[in-house]
């Protein structure tokens, strides 16, 4: 018997790189798992048929409320409960101080803060007491990398946001993580893609 078996997951940013592994491996253990990814329907229909069973792909932004509302509408409909939350979806783009436009901190703060606290906070409701909720941080925010301080800096918040959040959820036992990779992990967007390609999943 696996370590997940009967438990229900929620991966964003499921579709391609660390999260879909993880998803694989969560369906290994026995666990139920909807991944989304934001934009390429067929990477997220690849990724349903590579899992292959007990998986749900749900296309959505992690950063926009409505798609998050249709995702958990999705989950409950299907499911009515939450084991593990795992907020994955982020993305790493690159801009040195003195070229940082509103854009770039708004796409960075907008996806890896705004979307991963609205993230947790809908999904809430129908997370088990005893529950999970892991954050994908990065070495990043510690390390300080040039060109990736909008990024670093967002991911950081998830730290601190996660030593709140434990604190607050400590009464119905529901556990709060940070993972913390370091550059490079070679996804399938590094193994797959041409090197112009590449620059753009510059997750740190
Ligand atoms: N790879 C590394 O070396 C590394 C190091 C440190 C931290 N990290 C962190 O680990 C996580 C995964 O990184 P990765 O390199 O494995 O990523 P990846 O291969 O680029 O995959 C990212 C996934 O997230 C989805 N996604 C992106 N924006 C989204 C959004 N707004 N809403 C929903 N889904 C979205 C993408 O799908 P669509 O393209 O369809 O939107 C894709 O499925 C990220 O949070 C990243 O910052 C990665």
């Amino acid at each position: 018997m696996g370590k997940l078996e009967g438990k229900v997951a929620v991966i964003t940013g499921g579709s391609s790189g660390l999260a879909l592994e993880s998803a694989k491996r969560f369906v290994e253990e026995g666990a139920y798992v909807f991944i989304t990814g934001r934009r390429r329907q067929e990477v997220l229909d690849d990724a349903v048929k590579l899992i292959g069973r007990n998986v749900s792909g749900v296309r959505g932004d992690a950063a926009n409320l409505d798609d998050l509302d249709h995702l958990f509408d999705t989950v409950q409909k299907q499911k009515g409960k939450i084991d593990i939350l795992f907020a994955s979806a982020g993305k790493g783009e690159a801009a040195v101080l003195g070229e940082i436009t509103e854009q770039h901190f708004d796409r960075e703060f907008g996806l890896i803060v705004r979307g991963t606290l609205f993230t947790a906070q809908k999904a809430l409701p129908l997370i088990n007491d005893g529950g999970s909720i892991i954050l994908t941080g990065s070495v990043a925010s510690v390390k300080g990398f040039p060109g990736f301080g909008v990024y670093a800096a967002s991911k950081a918040a998830l730290r601190s946001f996660a030593r709140t959040w434990l604190n607050e959820l400590k009464g119905r036992k529901i556990r709060v993580n940070v993972l913390g990779p370091g550059p490079p992990i070679a996804t399938r967007c590094r193994k797959e893609f041409s090197p112009r390609r590449r620059r753009r999943c510059s997750n740190p």
